[in-house]
């Protein structure tokens, strides 16, 4: 807080001293000792704080962060309505510090039968704020000065200030694209893993990869090929997997995605984060957890206890009543694992038709809830600036929701500050609305695409 006092105040309280001639104000060289600098690194630059008040600001459509605007199922609703019913009082106050009992029992089932492994609820799973807590145990708990955490890139930009924040070093690893010969259109499986490159970055100090499969931004499923030769260098150089799984149910064109933790060797060494929120469509829920073996896991729980402590009651009671209801559905049509995926597939394909009638080039997700689009035809409208410190797409998205009123998220905001302008032709659009806003999207599209055609 302090840091970010004017000129004036900050004056005031240099001046403010005690009568035995201290300054009653907090030292700047105590302020910006490493560890206390390293975290407040990132705090202005979160490319969210930004991209959202844009799209607030002058979008009509925001199909910019990534959350569905259509309603979450009923039963979930249903099972908060029961959760708040009166015979259910104790359900406001305290429960488990570790994951309400109902809750971790049946994540314990059901990733249990998912990974053939028997799951101790108590000491196997972990309830957390969202992934995205259960992220920064991860990092807390397991990441040292000197440790160096493999991310491939893009990934979920909050990977890097994290690791950073622990003290430790991000090496970065590219998914690199490779065009079809055929002239079909682009799919996130395109975007593969170089093995050597890879093994290039595994060494004494690597501590942890950071897994992200199906990958935000890029939509990407990663094969059983590429998720062995992960596998294999983690098993070789004694490595960690911290796999975000968190969109582990939109997987398209009957795709399957595959546990890394399924693997020979893996368990051991993994945890798998997942998210209520993006399994039930319900973001603002933020219930999250992990999963991983005692050993691991004792350490992400000494994190929560002394931060967070636990999650509210109410919406992990309603969590799991609706996961009892999937278990009970699993592998059946009428459960949301597989209803979401195919209602969602139907907007991807949509969206990717309408992007390319107007000249967008997408890249054909397999999964998630976002594709990328290649913005190279647009130039003429947005003209590049040669050795400018933005990135191309950076510029064309604010240009678009400023000109189009059309909300989209820069694909270079998803890689580190230096390789920002290896990959800045593409934009990523959140596919995870209802028709009508893709349809009001598609408009804008088309509309462009006759203005930029008609003389
Ligand atoms: C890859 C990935 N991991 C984690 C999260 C955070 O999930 P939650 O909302 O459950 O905290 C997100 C949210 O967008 C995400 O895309």
């Amino acid at each position: 807080m302090l840091r970010r006092a004017g000129p004036s105040l900050r004056h005031f309280l240099l001046e403010r001293k005690s009568s035995a001639g201290y300054s009653s104000y907090f030292s700047e060289a105590k302020m910006s000792r490493p560890v206390q600098s390293r975290r407040l690194e990132g705090v202005d630059k979160n490319i969210w704080v930004e991209f959202v008040k844009l799209a607030a600001t002058y979008s009509r459509v925001n199909l910019g962060q990534g959350f569905p605007d259509f309603p979450p199922p009923d039963f979930l609703k249903e099972a908060l309505e029961t959760a708040l019913s009166r015979e259910n009082y104790m359900l406001h106050q305290y429960t488990r510090a570790f994951g309400h009992p109902p809750l971790v029992k049946i994540l314990a089932q059901f990733y249990g039968k998912l990974l053939g492994q028997d799951l101790d609820p108590m000491t196997d799973v972990m309830v957390t704020v969202g992934a995205y807590q259960a992220l920064f145990c991860c990092f807390q708990a397991f990441v040292d000065e000197g440790d160096e955490v493999i991310i491939i890139e893009p990934f979920f930009d909050c990977y890097e200030p994290m690791v950073t924040m622990a003290g430790g070093t991000p090496v970065f690893i590219p998914l690199r694209p490779k065009a079809p010969e055929d002239g079909k259109m682009m799919s996130s499986a395109d975007w593969k893993l170089d093995s050597a490159e890879l093994a290039s970055k595994f060494n004494e100090r690597t501590k942890a990869i950071v897994l992200n499969s199906p990958n935000n931004p890029l939509g990407k499923v990663f094969s059983q090929g590429e998720l062995e030769l992960i596998a294999d260098l983690c098993v070789k150089h004694d490595v960690l997997c911290i796999s975000d799984e968190v969109y582990e149910w939109l997987v398209y064109d009957g795709k399957e995605h595959i546990r890394i933790a399924s693997l020979p060797g893996m368990w051991d060494r993994t945890v798998i984060i997942g998210s209520a929120g993006k399994t039930f469509s319900a973001t603002g829920w933020k219930v999250g957890w992990a999963v991983g073996p005692n050993r691991l896991l004792q350490h992400i729980r000494t994190m929560h206890q002394n931060s967070v402590y636990h999650c509210a009651t109410i919406a992990q009671e309603a969590v799991a009543q609706v996961f009892q209801r999937e278990f009970m559905l699993y592998g059946k049509p009428d459960s949301y694992f597989a209803q979401l995926p195919k209602e969602l597939q139907k907007k991807r394909d949509w969206l990717v038709q309408s992007l390319d009638a107007a000249g967008m080039k997408p890249i054909i997700p397999e999964g998630t809830y976002f594709l990328l689009a290649d913005i190279s035809n647009f130039k003429s409208d947005v003209p590049d600036v040669p050795n400018s410190d933005e990135p191309y797409d950076s510029r064309f998205a604010k240009w678009m929701v400023k000109n189009k009123g059309l909300a989209a998220i820069p694909l270079s905001a998803f890689y580190c500050g230096a390789h920002k302008n290896n990959y800045s032709h593409f934009i990523r659009f959140c596919f995870a609305k209802e028709e009508a806003t893709l349809k009001a999207a598609n408009d804008i599209l088309q509309k462009w695409k006759q203005e930029k055609t008609s003389p």
